[in-house]
């Protein structure tokens, strides 16, 4: 830790207060390099096990609408090891609160819940939705996921693996490979890979391409993108294999699914062919994507990449509350 992440400084702490997360392009490199450091700083207290009063006094309300096990969990953890408290929904299986159930909009139901929580995290099926829901709101309100859209705070925790694992991002080649189309994190990645100037390829069948604007965007900010088609021909020149599950909940047609949902395997064959000192990231749910005999792989660094969002939602929490002490 103490070689990679230097301690946050007080007035790069202070530009975080009370911001919303809702977007991979609001971000500068100083502000990436804050998260880093701080996210740093508590992992570091927690292998020192001490016990972190920095968000003592504090609720934070989870409003998940759509399934989720790491985002929601871990910034559930965040903010216990943090010392705050968590609320919560019950009926977020439905995807809803109750009060929309009956009518209210998203709007009303967050000035609501933000007279309850110093700080709101969501996750909705509905793109923009935590947009608006930072509009309603006073408090910050982070972005755990909006149906295709964005996932900030997963991109953000890939940047601290690939910085442990590498030791920098600037100048690394990284292959996004699998469903670019509808996955959001690597819509929120490519923003962050653009800030460090990596060389991107982008490896998908032809009906998962990255969206044509997001590409265009990459392209017109000097950044070196290739399409392929070749899950081979990514690994070969790949610092860092980024891989997606493909997601069956966002297809309009389950036919069109099943037609795309067995292309892109990353097997021990597969790594026979990649670069040395390749790292494999995946944001997970993995369902066959990649199959389990790359797990003792010593580059794959999935379960710590999950891991790594404890320390970087922490991060993330006690910044937008303005609690690093
Ligand atoms: N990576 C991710 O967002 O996982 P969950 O859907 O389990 O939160």
């Amino acid at each position: 830790m103490a070689v990679l992440f230097k301690k946050p400084q007080q007035e790069q702490l202070a530009s975080f207060f009370n911001k919303d997360i809702l977007n991979a392009a609001q971000f500068r490199l100083e502000d990436i390099e804050t998260i880093m450091n701080t996210a740093g700083h508590y992992e570091q207290l927690l292998i020192d096990k001490k016990v972190i009063k920095d968000m003592e006094g504090k609720v934070m309300a989870a409003l998940f609408f759509e399934p989720s096990t790491r985002t929601r969990l871990s910034f559930e953890t965040a903010m216990l090891r943090l010392g705050g408290a968590v609320i919560t929904v019950a009926e977020s299986e439905t995807n809803q609160i109750s009060s929309t159930a009956k009518g209210e909009t998203i709007q009303d139901a967050i000035s609501v819940i933000d007279g309850y929580a110093d700080v709101i995290v969501i996750r909705n099926p509905v793109t923009g939705t935590a947009d608006r829901a930072a509009q309603a709101a006073l408090h910050p309100v982070i972005n755990g996921g909006d149906g295709s859209g964005q996932h900030p705070t997963q991109g953000l925790l890939d940047i601290y693996t690939i910085m442990k694992a590498k030791g920098r991002v600037e100048g690394l080649t990284i292959a996004l490979v699998g469903d670019l189309k509808y996955g959001r994190t690597v819509h929120s990645l490519v923003d962050f890979f653009a800030l460090y100037g990596c060389d991107l390829i982008l490896a998908s069948p032809e009906a998962l391409k990255m969206p044509p604007e997001i590409v265009r965007n990459l392209r017109a900010g000097g950044i070196n993108v290739k399409e392929i088609d070749s899950l081979k021909e990514a690994v070969a020149d790949a610092d860092v294999l980024y891989v997606t599950r493909v997601q069956k909940e966002r297809f309009p047609i389950v036919a069109e699914y099943d037609q795309v949902k067995d292309l892109f395997i990353v097997d021990q064959d597969l790594l026979r062919e990649a670069k040395e000192g390749m790292i494999i990231l995946h944001p997970l749910p993995r369902v066959n994507e990649i199959a389990l005999e790359v797990d003792s792989y010593p580059g794959a660094l999935y379960f710590q990449q999950a891991h790594n969002g404890l320390f970087v939602r922490m991060a993330i929490l006690a910044l937008v509350t303005g609690s690093v002490l």
